[in-house]
């Protein structure tokens, strides 16, 4: 198939790129580099510099490319900085969106599968959460995911589109060539590790929460296993797909947590060094436990994570890491 990867060269989508490829596919990725690395995409893959939020650029990407179908990974997508800046998450994430859609329609392009997040669902009022939870976003982050969904949704009903919503939990590990560089890193997991290689100590975000042992559960996805996710939703998205309803909205994460603590306790076993830490104030909105169901991406595309151990995704990020060499400022 031919498919277009928008955020190609991110974490989560140079890593799709990869298993892509290896599939067969034929990927072309639309990239604007303002948090992706050039150096992350495997060879054979045509690489667009460009935003898919402009429709010259998009039209373009999709006609050269003749896609067939499109792999939308690229967003804005700090939290923090969504609050401080609304205009800019719905000017990329949905009014970009749209622009891209409408480029779609045009051409005829009917298939998409779309990075969502666990952030469109804010505080649940239980766990685990299953794809009915109400969605109530309590940042514009999630509030502009949630709104492309609805979006796709739409587009499917008037227009025939057919989209996955695939809902990550937190996503962790490496792939042998591709693991996470964000700037500013704000996950757990690389800045425990950048602790423990002689970066800033890191902060826990309060450990009095109704937890057995007072941190925050969350739900770990391995990257590669969201890659292998990707490609089965790739297909429900194909028109004769008895299988699949649309929109397909998925929750997808391990379907079971780790507290805060278990995660450095893992880290230390896995490196064999302590993770240097201190104990900081709770941050508002963190809810004590966010955790996935996951049957519904078993009962409709036959997928399963395979990597879930933090063992697994620990040790594949730690020698991602090590293989590449850190890039953090030592301790004075
Ligand atoms: N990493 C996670 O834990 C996580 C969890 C839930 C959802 N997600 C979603 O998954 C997707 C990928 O996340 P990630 O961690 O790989 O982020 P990332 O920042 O590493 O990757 C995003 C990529 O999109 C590109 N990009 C951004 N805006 C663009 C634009 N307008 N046009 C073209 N390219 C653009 C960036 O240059 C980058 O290569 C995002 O949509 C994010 O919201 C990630």
């Amino acid at each position: 198939m031919r498919i277009l990867v928008t955020g190609g060269a991110g974490y989560v989508g140079s890593v799709s790129v990869e298993r892509l490829v290896e599939a067969g596919h034929r990927v072309t990725v639309l990239d604007d580099f303002s948090t992706g690395h050039r150096d992350s995409m495997p060879s054979g893959v045509e690489v667009i510099e460009g935003s898919f939020a402009d429709a010259a650029v998009i039209g373009n990407a999709l006609e050269r490319s003749r896609t067939e179908a499109v792999l939308h990974c690229a967003a804005k997508s700090l939290v923090g900085e969504s609050i401080e800046d609304p205009a800019a998450y719905y000017r990329i994430n949905v009014s970009g969106g749209i622009t891209m859609l409408d480029a779609m329609r045009r051409l005829g392009i009917g298939r998409i599968v779309f990075s969502s997040t666990a952030a469109v669902y804010g505080v649940p009022e239980s766990s685990p959460i299953d794809e009915r939870a109400p969605l109530r976003p309590i940042n514009p982050y999630g509030e502009t995911k949630r709104t492309f969904e609805g979006a796709m949704a739409w587009y499917g009903s008037a227009y025939g589109l057919r989209s996955a919503s695939l809902r990550y939990f937190n996503v962790a590990g490496a792939s042998a060539t591709n693991g996470e560089r964000h700037d500013p890193e704000t996950h757990l997991i690389p800045n425990a590790l950048s602790a423990v290689a002689g970066g800033p100590p890191l902060t826990l975000f309060g450990d009095d929460y109704p937890t057995p042992d007072g941190t925050p559960i969350r739900d770990y996805i391995h990257v590669m296993d969201l890659a292998d996710a990707h490609m089965a939703a790739l297909e429900a998205t194909a028109p004769g797909d008895q299988r699949t309803e649309t929109p397909l909205i998925c929750n997808l994460g391990s379907g079971g947590g780790f507290s805060v603590k278990q995660v450095l306790s893992a880290i230390e076993a896995v490196v064999g060094m302590p993770v240097p830490h201190s104990i900081g104030a709770r941050r508002i909105g963190d809810p004590p436990v966010l955790v996935a169901t996951i049957d519904r991406a078993a009962d409709v595309l036959g997928w399963r994570p395979n990597r879930s151990t933090l063992e697994a995704m620990i040790g594949s990020a730690w020698a991602w890491r090590q293989r590449r060499g850190g890039d953090e400022v030592p301790r004075s």
